[in-house]
């Protein structure tokens, strides 16, 4: 079974599934992110949208956010929720979005980059899409150790699905040409930050 078709059969699920203080926990990827009003937010494996709300308080709801899947089903489940204007979805996978070059400010991958098939292909395409000095952030507000035994119990495609230890994510995020990495890795908040240099492109 592909990621994909994964995704879609959780789709109508995802928003009832339990996740302690999840909310808290998303203001705090937000704000450790620095977003601002105005910036331009791809929010990558959008899933439901959980996190657009999160982004449009932070962004006093002006600028823009595009939200990508490649799920149709957890896409479907989002464009119900009634998001603003400034807001949009696209069916498409990262390592290959066919987006324009140095467009974001602030790149999300929230709960969604072990899912990456080809994680360095997906980065170097993150690093293309953000502007000179905008900010990649992964995040996992459940913790490395929770994602990786959730994804293990759960098996099928998703069982080797892991979020890699501080020093692999340093190496992968340098190897694409990511600057000032840093990682917090506590036992319930996982969160990655890397920025393209200014003068990069
Ligand atoms: C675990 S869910 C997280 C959804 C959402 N970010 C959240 O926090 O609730 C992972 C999502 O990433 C999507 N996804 C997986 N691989 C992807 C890729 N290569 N490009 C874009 N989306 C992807 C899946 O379809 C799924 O909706």
């Amino acid at each position: 079974m592909k990621h994909s078709k994964f995704f879609d059969n959780l789709a109508e699920k995802w928003d009832a599934m339990e996740r302690e203080d999840i909310g808290r926990r998303l203001s705090r990827v937000v704000a450790e992110a620095a977003v601002h009003p105005g910036q331009h937010i791809l929010d990558v494996g959008t899933g439901t949208g959980v996190l657009i709300p999160y982004l449009l308080e932070a962004m006093q709801e002006e600028g823009h956010i595009l939200a990508i899947d490649i799920s149709s089903g957890m896409l479907e489940v989002a464009g119900r929720k009634a998001f603003p204007a400034n807001v949009d979805f696209l069916q498409a996978d990262i390592a290959e979005s066919g987006l324009p070059e140095n467009r974001y400010d602030r790149i999300f991958c929230n709960a969604v980059f072990p899912h990456f098939t080809d994680k360095s292909k997906a980065l170097s395409e993150i690093r293309r899409l953000l502007k000179p000095g905008g900010r990649l952030v992964i995040s996992h507000p459940i913790g490395r150790e929770a994602v990786n035994s959730l994804h293990q119990g759960a098996g099928g495609v998703v069982a080797e699905d892991r979020v890699p230890s501080a020093q692999v994510m340093i190496s992968l995020l340098e190897a694409a040409g990511m600057i000032d990495v840093l990682v917090v890795d506590e036992p319930n908040f996982h969160l990655v930050l890397g920025d393209k240099a200014v003068a990069g492109s």
